[in-house]
């Protein structure tokens, strides 16, 4: 996901319109369209929460369009919601069961698009192989955290940092291990 410095993907409220930052670092790179045709290619299913799905249908109703294309994309839910394409699916239940016992055997490439406790949630039961982090230049001093309700160490391996001409720091790290606490 990408965060605030101060570590929110959203407001309390679930407002992203401070995602929209206008900085210039100079010597940064410029996001490359093939790159991103490729990454997102690369990506063979979306999981994500309800409150980010709500979102997402919000973008499209203003006519932002659908970030997902045509893959699957599951959204985890105990509530009845609209589900505006087949590419949707609906679950509710254990996570690591869903993840380790439907997912992993036809997806390659899982990614998790969030919000807070999605991601807080997968990391917590040990679901993420990797952790990619885009910090935007802007403190916005309150909101949703990037990993809710996080309540033990997590031990990361940096493995990329690319920073870009709007001021963004792309991180991207390798989940090591699952310290218990001592
Ligand atoms: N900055 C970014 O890059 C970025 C990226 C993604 C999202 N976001 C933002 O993050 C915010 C949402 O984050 P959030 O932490 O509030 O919510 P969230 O993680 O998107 O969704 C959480 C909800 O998903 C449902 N859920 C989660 N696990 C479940 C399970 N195992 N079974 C059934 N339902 C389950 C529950 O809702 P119900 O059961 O009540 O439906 C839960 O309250 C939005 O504002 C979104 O725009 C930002």
């Amino acid at each position: 996901m990408a965060a605030s410095l101060d570590g929110f993907v959203a407001r309390k409220d679930g407002r992203v319109d401070w995602l929209e930052t206008s900085d210039e670092f100079v010597g940064g790179d410029t996001l490359d369209p093939e790159f991103v045709e490729a990454f997102l290619k690369a990506i063979d299913c979306y999981v994500m929460g309800s409150r980010t799905y709500e979102t997402a249908l919000g973008f499209e109703a203003q006519g932002l369009g659908w970030s997902y294309g045509d893959k699957p994309t599951f959204v985890l839910t105990s509530r009845e919601l609209p589900r505006t394409r087949d590419t949707v699916e609906f679950y509710s239940g254990d996570l690591a069961e869903f993840v380790n016992g439907r997912l992993r055997s036809t997806f390659r490439t899982i990614w998790f698009v969030g919000g807070g406790s999605v991601s807080g949630e997968c990391l917590r039961l040990g679901l993420a192989d990797e952790v990619c982090y885009s910090i935007l230049p802007i403190l916005i001093g309150d909101g949703i955290r990037f990993f809710e309700k996080l309540d033990k160490d997590i031990a990361l391996h940096l493995a990329e940092v690319k920073a870009y001409k709007n001021g963004m720091v792309e991180l991207r790290y390798e989940v090591r291990s699952h310290r218990v606490p001592v």
